[in-house]
């Protein structure tokens, strides 16, 4: 099982893909996580990458390829794995195709805007895990705490309001595009094409993840 998660800033990505792997037991690979480890680290790409992270924008194509490329050469993405955060341009895209690796379904999870500023208001993670929660959806045991460490939880920087929208305006101009290349690829017949699924984000974790596998199975059967 190798698939793609594509969506709107604070559509439940990172949610169901922890889910899906879980479920499959493969690996999941974000390049949020990667970004944010690789800053919260000092490392040189961490000082690149932060003002365009903390800022909305996109960190350059070639870094990210660069990364991907090799993550998913891993041990652990051998037995499949589930994508969140990329491809998100339409250069990563082809460079994904051009590195000749298969990918099963792109799943497109629908939400709408008004939707995903509520959800990354009121987010909050613990950063050494990358552990995600939500104060009204999705709330830790005891307040602003996690579940496993009992370490507190923050904000991340990028779920500003005035940040949010430049994220959506970002996802808008540059990750949409994608969407028709991948249903373009598939209707061309070529048997090397992920199958394009959309799946309604709306509404409860619980109910995203059975539409979510109930998509996964429909194509599959
Ligand atoms: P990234 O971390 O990938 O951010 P994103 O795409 O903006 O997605 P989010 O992590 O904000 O949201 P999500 O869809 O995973 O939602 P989540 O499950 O957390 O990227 C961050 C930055 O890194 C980018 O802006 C960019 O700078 C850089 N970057 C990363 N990849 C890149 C790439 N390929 N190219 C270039 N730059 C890149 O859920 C959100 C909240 O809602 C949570 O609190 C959760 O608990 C809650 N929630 C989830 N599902 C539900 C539900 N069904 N109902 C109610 N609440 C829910």
């Amino acid at each position: 099982m190798r698939c793609i998660l594509i969506g709107l800033p604070g559509s439940g990505k990172g949610t169901q893909a922890g889910i899906l792997a879980a479920k499959f037991g493969i690996a999941h690979v974000s390049t949020g996580d990667m970004m944010r480890a690789a800053i919260q680290s000092g490392s040189d790409l961490g000082s690149r990458a932060r003002k365009q992270v903390e800022s909305g924008e996109l960190v350059s194509d070639a870094i990210i390829i660069g990364l991907v490329n090799n993550r998913i050469r891993e041990p652990d993405c051998r037995g499949g794995f589930v994508m969140d955060g990329f491809p998100r341009t339409l250069e990563q895209a082809v460079a994904l195709r051009a590195a000749r690796i298969h990918v099963d379904y792109v799943i497109e999870l629908d939400v709408s805007e008004r939707d995903v500023i509520e959800r990354m208001s009121g987010r909050r993670v613990h950063p050494a895990s990358g552990r995600v929660y939500h104060v009204k959806f999705n709330p830790s045991r005891a307040t602003d705490t996690d579940d496993v460490t009992g370490e507190p939880l923050v904000q991340r920087p990028d779920d500003r309001e005035d940040v949010i929208r430049v994220r959506i305006g970002t996802y808008n101009s540059r990750t949409v595009p994608i969407i028709s290349y991948y249903i373009d690829w598939e209707r061309s017949g070529d048997p090397q094409a992920p199958h394009f699924v959309k799946v309604n984000g709306q509404g409860s974790v619980a109910g995203v993840r059975e539409r979510l596998s109930a998509a996964v199975s429909e194509v599959e059967a």
